[in-house]
């Protein structure tokens, strides 16, 4: 066993399936967690309509194709992932379950999913990077970085991340502020004693300047040095890892992340945690790797809790998929196992769909599997 091996649970009982995860979550999650991680911004109409995205879509069956030999394998920038399924950059996973991101890295490793390590994260990527590269048949190992006000501040993740052995880095460009989180603040959301986000414990905020009457708490504050495409432009001058973009949903920045010649997009709505009311993500997929044209791969989040889902979205022209609450869940219920779990339902489910739809290979999804 590694050194930072994390604790062996075991599963719930009952539990066979995603939203089977979320609902025992809750009884596990305090409220001020529950509103977290449960949570979107304002109505929560994209939180619901991610979802109802997907389960409206059907899928055709076809019947007596060839399957023998059939596999989820798919490329992605230059490797041979086992399965197209991600997990998604979340916040203070420590919040749901004492050994936190390490879990989730452990269970990702074990069953060859990618894993993005949030900006945000509540234990430390040197940790982390241990365990997730430790598996010879594990995925990609990515970082997830928000810009700082400060450029300095941004590279010392960067190099942090490059150092620790980081394979791209997933730039999250759509939150220059949080959205309105009603929930969130409906509970008094606050972090427990403990949870904080380790990477940027050494970074003091600029002192805010007094603003002057008239001027905006918002974008004369917070926003006042918020990113631009020329940040963009910028970093890709300071690192060698691929850049992908995430937080893309309108077809115009996907076009304009082409000409900057990004490594790849994650088409996302934060899962429905920013804009209320921005379209579900199964809705603008199509848009937007219709706008890229084959130029780069496009990833995609957002109420994926399904191997149908999964299989949708790749049939709609993902490369791959990030699933983001449901394995937080799995980590609240069972720790590794719990992830593991969410990840080997996802898969199994998959491969159900794929066969039942005539698929044996991801690249047999087109656009025709969907009615
Ligand atoms: C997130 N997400 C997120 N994204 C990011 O780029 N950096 C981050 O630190 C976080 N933190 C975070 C915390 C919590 C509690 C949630 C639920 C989400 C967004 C995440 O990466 C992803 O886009 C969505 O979670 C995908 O939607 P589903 O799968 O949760 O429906
Ligand atoms: C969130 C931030 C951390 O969604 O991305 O809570």
């Amino acid at each position: 066993m590694p050194v930072n091996a994390p604790s062996v649970e075991k599963i719930p009982p009952g539990i066979v399936n995603l939203e089977d995860h979320a609902r025992h979550a809750q009884t596990v999650l305090d409220a001020n967690a529950w509103a977290y991680f449960s949570g979107g911004a304002g109505d929560e109409i994209t939180l619901r309509a991610n979802r109802s995205a997907w389960d409206t879509r059907q899928l055709y069956p076809r019947v007596l194709q060839p399957l023998a030999g059939g596999h989820t394998r798919i490329q992605l920038l230059g490797r041979t992932l086992a399965h197209p399924i991600l997990l998604a950059p979340v916040a203070f996973q420590r919040m749901a379950h004492p050994d936190g991101e390490l879990a989730s890295a452990y269970a990702a490793a074990a069953l060859g999913a990618g894993m993005v390590l949030s900006t945000n994260s509540s234990v430390a990527i040197e940790i982390i990077a241990s365990t997730a590269l430790s598996e010879s048949a594990r995925g990609p190992f990515w970082f997830q970085l928000y810009l700082q006000n400060d450029r300095a501040h941004t590279l010392a993740l960067v190099q942090r991340a490059e150092q620790a052995g980081c394979e791209a880095l997933v730039l999250t460009v759509d939150g220059p502020t949080e959205g309105a989180r009603d929930r969130q603040r409906r509970a008094g959301f606050r972090l427990p004693p403990g949870v904080s986000a380790v990477h940027l414990a050494d970074f003091q905020p600029a002192p805010a300047l007094p603003l002057r009457p008239g001027q905006s708490a918002l974008f004369d504050g917070l926003l006042a040095h918020a990113p631009t495409w020329d940040d963009v432009a910028w970093l890709q001058t300071q690192t060698r890892l691929p850049i992908l973009l995430k937080g893309i949903l309108h077809p115009a920045d996907a076009a304009q992340a082409a000409r900057l010649g990004v490594a790849g997009l994650v088409v996302s709505n934060h899962g429905g945690r920013t804009l209320d009311t921005a379209p579900a993500t199964a809705q603008v997929l199509p848009r937007i790797v219709e706008a890229v044209a084959g130029s780069m791969p496009v990833l995609v989040d957002g109420g994926i809790r399904r191997g149908t889902d999964v299989l949708k979205a790749i049939a709609l022209g993902a490369s791959a998929v990030l699933v983001g609450r449901p394995y937080v869940y799995g980590l609240a219920n069972a720790g590794a196992v719990g992830v593991a779990h969410v990840l080997r339902l996802l898969r199994d489910e998959l491969e159900i769909a794929m066969a039942l739809c005539g698929c044996a290979t991801l690249e047999q999804a087109s656009p025709g599997l969907l009615v």
